[in-house]
C-alpha cells in the first residue's frame, strides 16, 4: 500500500522542540525531537521492553527515558542505561530513522536506510531568491486515502465545482487536459485564454483585464502534488511565452504523509514570484490555500467513506486519465518494492 523507500514530509520543522512529540507514518508510530544542539531525531516509538511508546516517557539531555522502567535511548536509537541492572541486553535497541531539515519541513526516510539520499528530496526552485515569497507553510489531518489527495491535485476539473467561490473561473470546464509523464509522475495541463481571472488571484496578479492562464498539475511519486497557477494578460499567454515582469506565478507544493490507509498527513507551501515582503498578500495566500484545502478535505473524506461503501458499479471519467496513470505506475513500484 505505501512506497517505503521515499522522502515523507514528517511535520513542520518549526514545531518540532526539545519536547517529545508522537506521529504515526505509514502505519509506523515515531517520536521526533531535536537534541540540545538542536538536531532533529526520528525514533521508533516503542520501547523494546513492554512496548510503552517512548513519548509517554521523557527527555534526559538527548536522550529519552522511558517511562515504565527507565531504559534510556540515545538519539540513534541505542540503549544507554537500564536502571534495574547492569548489564544492557544487546537487542535493546529501537529503529532510528533518517530525518532531514529542509524547505522549512522536517523529511523522513521510511525505508532501507542505506538507500536514504538526501539529494532525492524535492527541489524547491527559487527558494532563496528575495523576489519570490514563500509561506511558511501549514497541515491538515485528512480522514482520507492519501491516494485521494494526490487524485484531486491531478485533477484541474473539480476547482469548478468544490472551489466555487475562489479559485473557480470561467471557461474551464470543457478546455481539454494534455497529460505529460516525466521521470519521476505526471503533469496533467492546459491553456485557458482571454478569460478573468478566478476571484482568488484576481486582486493578487499584477495586471488588469482578462489573462491567459496555465493550469499546470504535476504528482511526482509517491504523493507530491506541485500545482502552479501562471498567468499572463490575454494576448501573451501560450506554450511559448517567456515570463516577464507581468506574468504572476503561484506555485503550490503539496506534501502528502499517509498516516494509513484511513487518514494522511497533509502538508503544503504556496510560492509566488512578486510582493515578497507585502505580508498582507502572504496571509491572503496562507488564508485562502487553507480555505480552499478545508473544502477539498470535506469532499475527500466523503468520497473516501463512499468509496468504501460502494454497493453498484464504479464509474471512471476522461477526467480520471491522469491519476488512473498515476495510481498505476505507484502501484508498480510499490509491487517492485517488495
Ligand atoms: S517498558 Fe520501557 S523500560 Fe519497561
Ligand atoms: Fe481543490
Amino acid at each position: 500500500m505505501y512506497l517505503r523507500n521515499s522522502w515523507y514530509v514528517a511535520a513542520i520543522s518549526s514545531e518540532v522542540v526539545a519536547d517529545l512529540t508522537a506521529l504515526r507514518i505509514l502505519e509506523e508510530n515515531i517520536v521526533l525531537y531535536r537534541t540540545e544542539a538542536g538536531e532533529p531525531v526520528a525514533l521508533e516509538d516503542s520501547c523494546p521492553h513492554r512496548r510503552l511508546p517512548l513519548s509517554k516517557g521523557r527527555l534526559l539531555n538527548d536522550n529519552i527515558e522511558c517511562g515504565y522502567h527507565g531504559l534510556q535511548f540515545n538519539p540513534t536509537g541505542q540503549c544507554v542505561a537500564v536502571p534495574t541492572q547492569d548489564r544492557i541486553p544487546p537487542s535493546a535497541i529501537v529503529r532510528s530513522y533518517p530525518l532531514v531539515d529542509r524547505w522549512g519541513l522536517l523529511w523522513i526516510w521510511m525505508g532501507d536506510d542505506e538507500l536514504a539520499d538526501d539529494s532525492l528530496i524535492i527541489n524547491i526552485e527559487n527558494y532563496d531568491n528575495p523576489d519570490w515569497k514563500i509561506t511558511t507553510g501549514d497541515a491538515l489531518t485528512c480522514g482520507c486515502n492519501y491516494q485521494y489527495l494526490t487524485d484531486n491535485l491531478l485533477d484541474p476539473s473539480h476547482v469548478a465545482w468544490v472551489h466555487r467561490t475562489s479559485f473557480a473561473a470561467a471557461g474551464t470546464e470543457n478546455v481539454p487536459l494534455e497529460i505529460t509523464q516525466t521521470d519521476n509522475g505526471l503533469v496533467v495541463h492546459r491553456w485557458i485564454y482571454d478569460n478573468k481571472p478566478p476571484p482568488f488571484y484576481a486582486p493578487l496578479v499584477q495586471f488588469d483585464g482578462n489573462c491567459d492562464r496555465l493550469q499546470y498539475y504535476e504528482a511526482q511519486y509517491p504523493s507530491t502534488a506541485i500545482n502552479k497557477s501562471i498567468f499572463f494578460p490575454a494576448g501573451k499567454g501560450g506554450p511559448d511565452s517567456q515570463a516577464d515582469e507581468l506574468t504572476y506565478m503561484m506555485i503550490s507544493y503539496n506534501f502528502m504523509t499517509p498516516v494509513d490507509a484511513d487518514n494522511t498527513r497533509y502538508h503544503w507551501l504556496q510560492h509566488r514570484n512578486t510582493d515578497p515582503k507585502n505580508e498582507e498578500v502572504t496571509l491572503t495566500i496562507s488564508s485562502g490555500a487553507k480555505a480552499a484545502f478545508l473544502e477539498d478535505r470535506d469532499v475527500l473524506e466523503a468520497v473516501h467513506r463512499g468509496i468504501a461503501n460502494e454497493a453498484t458499479r464504479h464509474l471512471d471519467l476522461g477526467l480520471d486519465a491522469a491519476s488512473l496513470h498515476f495510481r498505476r505506475n505507484l502501484q508498480k513500484m510499490i509491487d517492485q518494492e517488495k
